[in-house]
């Protein structure tokens, strides 16, 4: 395995940075997980677009060009012989000595990694996955693909004590916002597809962009709204979408069955009309 670190690519368990790094003392950075599918990259520009986004709105410069990026990201594919795998992009704000305020001349960290992966198995995309709900604690710049986690670390620890795969964070108005690492769908009692709008409260998943495009293509109604916990429970379907998991079929949330609890029929459309779209 091979890592990538400011310029080098280095073996993976070799590579490091600095102690004094900005993303290590302040979060100070931002990231992206993309997945590679038979050695594509999938939704590749919509992660760079987004990327770009994040770094413009905490002002981190680029440590190298657009450009430059593609091509060490193919490099990294290259080197890892990358076929079914994840990789993950993070740049932080570079090392300084601890100031809150942006360091004068900001050297940002580039660091990409590459992990195999072997995708969902059948066994539970047939079974479907837990949910469990809990109030949203973050700030309020979710639109932002920021490494400051913790309350998403939290988050997960606490759906995976509770025998879940994913938690739904839930605001204060008692809606959905978003899953940790996800996003979250459902399909209404009335049989209509459903996603919260893209603003600040969540983060505009590249996933979820890519399943809307797929939805209009194929004559799939949508609604962009907000919805509550109440009415995902009665829903007919539900599922989640991230660049890690597609889309992933909901069919217990907070110990309660959606639907029949089985996987619904919209969910695994969506699903496979996202892999035909990837190529
Ligand atoms: N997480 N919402 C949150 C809070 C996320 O962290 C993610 C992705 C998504 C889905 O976005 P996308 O479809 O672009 O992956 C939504 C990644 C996978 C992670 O942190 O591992």
């Amino acid at each position: 395995r091979i890592a990538y670190v400011n310029g080098r690519y280095v073996p993976h368990g070799q590579a490091s940075v600095h102690i004094e790094d900005r993303g290590f003392q302040f979060a100070d950075g931002v990231y992206e997980v993309v997945t590679i599918v038979a050695g594509r990259l999938a939704d590749e520009q919509g992660h760079l677009t987004r990327l770009a986004r994040s770094l413009k709105e905490l002002s981190i410069p680029w440590p190298v060009k657009p450009r430059t990026l593609r091509m060490i990201i193919t490099e990294m594919v290259r080197r890892n012989r990358a076929v079914n795998a994840q990789l993950y992009i993070q740049i932080t704000r570079g090392a300084a000595p601890r100031d809150f305020r942006f360091p004068v001349n900001p050297a940002p960290t580039l660091v990409i990694t590459c992990r195999r992966t072997a995708f969902q198995p059948p066994a539970l995309l047939d079974k479907g996955i837990a949910v469990v709900t809990m109030p949203d604690i973050r700030w309020q710049r979710r639109d932002i693909k920021s490494v400051s986690l913790l309350p998403q670390v939290m988050g997960k620890q606490k759906a995976h004590e509770a025998g879940a795969f994913e938690g739904w964070m839930v605001d204060d108005e008692g809606q959905v916002t978003e899953g940790c690492s996800s996003n979250a769908w459902i399909v209404t009692a009335d049989g209509v597809l459903v996603t919260r709008q893209p603003s600040n409260a969540i983060l505009n998943g590249i996933t979820r962009l890519s399943i809307l495009e797929v939805a209009r293509e194929q004559g799939i109604g949508f609604q962009e709204r907000p919805f509550t916990v109440a009415e995902a429970l009665a829903a007919r379907e539900a599922f989640i979408s991230s660049a890690t998991t597609f889309a992933l079929p909901v069919t217990r949330i907070d110990g309660q069955m959606i639907g029949d609890g089985r996987p619904g029929p919209l969910g695994r459309r969506l699903r496979r009309a996202y892999m035909d779209h990837l190529g």
